[in-house]
């Protein structure tokens, strides 16, 4: 299935262009991630009051769970600018030294998917964050040297969907690790309610619920249901979402109870009925339902893993009794 047409995917698609409106700008509209914000809100003060930059921060979790937004939030509340990049876009070390030589005093750089910054960008990455030095060299061959550039002192604030697959040296230079969680369904319904009054649309209570149940613990899901279900609601001839108007539009939207789609069962029938159950590699789920694996590893998995229908195991991925409950399918006898 064509990524851009799966209503539940937590990854940004190019219609999303609307969640700008719905981004929170203060920790205080940020809903959910308690631990997360009460920490950060300590680290700032702290910070502020110092007139200190900030320690680096890495954030991560799976795709839409909030990590640009509180990047943004961080810079906002620490009063001071933010840069924006990702880790792609930074193709040579020239481009990082010109991002890094025009920061401000105490500026947030932020690099979104650091995973994906090359070996060499990388290791003149380590020197920025540590000494907020540059060594650049100069010429070629044996008149070559080394020149020191001194640096603002900024905050690096880096993303990822997967922290496994950053270098321990560049992990080891933040000093604050933050994992985002999904979000609990009354902090969804809370976004939802948000959203519905910045977009203009009436929902009732149990309407979010229904929303919110079905949006894999992540925002960014859940405010586009919310839009889909609006244009349900209109064509519908309803002035407002209410329950039976949710669960309308998502049974047609194909988006289940517990917020999966085909896709999603398609990946739990591969592993049962064309694996027996796992343990089964990654790469042969990939290729038997002709999906990325880095996509099966970051959007499907921690969500299926979260609901208990899929099993991480060194040997491969397996479904759980759970799954088999899902599917509607007869558990397998074991064999002793
Ligand atoms: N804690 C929150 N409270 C309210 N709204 C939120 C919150 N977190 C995220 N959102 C909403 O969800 C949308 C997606 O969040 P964001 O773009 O920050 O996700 P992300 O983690 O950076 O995703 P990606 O990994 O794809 O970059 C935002 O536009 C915002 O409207
Ligand atoms: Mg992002």
């Amino acid at each position: 299935m064509n990524q851009e047409d799966r209503v539940i995917m937590g990854q940004e698609q190019s219609s999303d262009t609307w969640q700008y409106s719905l981004r929170p700008r203060q920790l205080s509209e940020y809903i959910g991630q308690e631990q997360v914000k009460k920490n950060m809100s300590v680290f700032i003060k702290a910070a502020a009051e110092r007139k200190e930059a900030l320690d680096h921060v890495l954030l991560f979790g799976p795709p839409g769970l909030g990590k640009t937004t509180l990047a943004n939030i961080i810079a906002n509340e620490l009063n001071v600018n933010i840069r924006i990049t990702s880790g792609p876009a930074i193709e040579r070390q020239g481009d990082l030294a010109a991002i890094l030589t025009n920061l401000g005093d105490n500026d947030v750089l932020f690099i979104d998917e650091i995973h994906r910054l090359s070996k060499t960008v990388e290791e003149v990455l380590y020197s920025a964050m540590e000494d907020f030095a540059l060594d650049i060299i100069i010429g070629k061959g044996p008149s070559a040297r080394s020149v020191r550039l001194d640096l603002p002192r900024f905050t690096l604030i880096g993303a990822t969907t997967r922290a496994g697959a950053i270098a321990a040296p560049l992990r080891d230079r933040f000093g604050v690790l933050c994992r985002l969680e999904f979000y609990q369904s009354h902090e969804l319904k809370l976004i939802i309610s948000r959203a519905a009054e910045i977009l203009g649309v009436n929902i009732d209570q149990e309407g979010a619920n229904e929303i919110a149940r079905r949006s894999r613990g992540t925002p960014r899901v859940a405010n586009r249901l919310l839009k889909r279900v609006r244009d349900f609601a209109q064509v519908f001839g309803s002035t407002e979402i209410t329950r039976e108007i949710a669960e309308e539009a998502l049974g047609r939207l194909e988006v289940d109870n517990l917020g999966l789609d085909r896709s999603d069962r398609r990946i739990l029938e591969t592993i049962v009925k064309t694996f027996g159950g796992g343990p089964v590699g990654i790469e042969t789920i990939a290729a038997a339902i002709s999906e990325e694996t880095d996509t099966l590893e970051d959007v499907y998995e921690p969500y299926l893993m979260q609901l208990g229908l899929l099993q991480r195991t060194p040997r491969g991925r397996m479904a759980t009794s759970e799954t088999y409950r899902y599917l509607n399918l007869p558990a397998p006898v074991k064999e002793k």
